[in-house]
C-alpha cells in the first residue's frame, strides 16, 4: 500500500486534476488563439492599459475582454498592476508582430488545424486522413501562404541553434529540400559567408520562398528550385551538403529512402546529409510531443508519421550514408546527421 501511494505521488499523472486537465486543455489554447487573433500583444506593446481601453481598441464587449485579460494573466500572458495589463516577458519576445521571433502566424495555424482534430475518432477509426490540403493538386494559395509563413515563425525561432550545430565551413553549395520559406537556408548562408544555398520546393511554395528570400535580401547567395522530391532527381555529386527538414514525417518509409537515395546521388564524396524532425524513442511514446505530432500527420497527410532514430538510422544506411549521429535541440526536435560513403 505504501509502495502505490510512493508511486502514485512520483508519477503525479494518475490523479483526477491531470485528467481534468487533459480534457479542458482546449480552453487554454482559445484564450491564445482568440488574443492573437485581436492582435492583443502589439496592442499592448504601445503601453499599458485598462480592460476599457483595450476593449474599445477591439471593438468588443468590456465585461468579456477583462475576463479574457485575467486569464491572459493567469497564463503567464500578461501582467496586472491596479487596474493596468501589460505583456509579460515571454509575450514581448513572441508575440508582438513584426518582431524577429515572432510566433503568431504559427500559433494561428494551431488553431487553423482544430477542424481537422475535432475528426480524430473518425480518423482513427478509418485510418484515412480528413485533410489532404498536403496535396499539390488540392492546395488554396490562402493557406499555403498561412502554412509557409507558420514554418517561418517555427524555424526563426530555431534557426541559430541549427546553425551552431551544423558545421558548414569548408562547404560551398547546400542543398534544402523542401526547404518551405527558405528560413534555414537563409540563415545557413549568413552564418557561413562561403556558402550558396539552394532551396528546393513545389512550384506553389517556390512563388512564396522566393518573397522571403527577396526579404532578407540575399538573392545572390540562396536561390531556387521548384521541384517534386518524390519524381524529380536534384542532381548528381553537386552539394557538399544537403539539409532535410521537416519533409520525411509526410511521407512512408519507402519514400523516405527513394528522397535519401537520391541526396546521396547528389551529393560529392563525403557530403554531409542533415535531417531535422521530431524524433521518437524505439517505443514510439516518447517525447511526448512526436508521439502527438504523429497524430497530427495521421490527420492532415495520406501516409505520414513521426519516425524513431532507429527508422532514420536504417533507411540512411540503406541510402549510403555512414557516421551517422544525433544531436538534440534544446526545444523539441532533433538532427540526424550523416556522410556519405
Ligand atoms: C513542414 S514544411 C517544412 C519547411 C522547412 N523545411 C522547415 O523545416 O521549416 C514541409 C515542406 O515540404 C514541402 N513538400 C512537401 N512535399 C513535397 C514534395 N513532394 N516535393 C517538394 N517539396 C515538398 C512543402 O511544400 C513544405 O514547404
Amino acid at each position: 500500500m505504501k509502495g502505490e501511494d510512493t508511486t502514485m505521488a512520483d508519477t503525479n499523472h494518475l490523479n483526477a486534476d491531470y485528467l481534468l486537465q487533459l480534457s479542458c486543455g482546449y480552453w487554454k489554447s482559445h484564450v491564445l488563439f482568440t488574443a492573437v487573433g485581436f492582435d492583443l500583444f502589439t496592442i499592448l506593446n504601445r503601453g499599458r492599459r485598462t480592460a476599457k481601453e483595450i476593449s474599445q481598441t477591439i471593438q468588443a464587449n468590456e465585461r468579456a475582454t477583462e475576463m479574457l485579460l485575467n486569464a491572459l494573466v493567469s497564463l503567464d500572458l500578461l501582467t496586472k498592476q491596479e487596474n493596468y495589463y501589460a505583456n509579460s516577458v515571454l509575450s514581448n519576445r513572441h508575440l508582438i508582430k513584426g518582431n524577429p521571433y515572432y510566433l503568431g502566424d504559427s500559433i494561428h495555424h494551431f488553431h487553423n488545424m482544430m477542424d481537422t482534430w475535432a475528426m480524430l475518432r473518425e480518423t482513427i477509426e478509418t485510418g484515412n486522413p480528413v485533410s489532404l490540403k498536403d496535396l499539390p493538386e488540392e492546395v488554396d494559395p490562402h493557406d499555403v501562404r498561412d502554412f509557409i509563413t507558420a514554418m517561418h515563425n517555427l524555424a526563426s525561432v530555431k534557426t541559430e541553434e541549427i546553425c551552431s550545430k551544423i558545421d558548414l565551413k569548408e562547404a560551398k553549395l547546400l542543398l534544402d529540400i523542401a526547404g518551405g520559406p527558405g528560413t534555414y537556408a537563409i540563415a545557413l548562408a549568413r552564418a557561413n559567408p562561403g556558402l550558396h544555398a539552394v532551396v528546393f520546393d513545389l512550384e506553389h511554395t517556390i512563388r512564396l520562398t522566393r518573397e522571403f528570400i527577396a526579404a532578407a535580401k540575399i538573392e545572390d547567395r540562396v536561390t531556387t528550385q521548384a521541384g517534386n522530391c518524390l519524381e524529380d532527381s536534384f542532381g548528381e555529386k553537386v552539394y557538399d551538403a544537403i539539409l532535410v527538414s521537416n519533409l520525411l514525417h509526410i511521407y512512408n518509409p519507402a519514400n523516405n529512402t527513394r528522397i535519401l537515395r537520391k541526396c546521396r546521388d547528389a551529393l560529392r564524396e563525403r557530403g554531409l546529409i542533415v535531417i531535422h524532425e521530431f524524433v521518437l524513442d524505439t517505443t514510439k511514446t516518447h517525447p511526448q510531443f512526436a508521439a502527438l505530432f504523429s497524430l497530427n500527420m495521421l490527420l492532415g497527410t495520406q501516409e505520414g508519421e513521426s519516425y524513431s532514430e532507429d527508422e532514420y538510422r536504417v533507411w540512411l544506411a540503406n541510402a549510403g550514408f555512414e557516421d551517422i549521429k544525433r544531436i538534440d535541440l534544446e526545444s523539441n526536435s532533433t538532427l540526424i546527421l550523416g556522410k556519405k560513403k
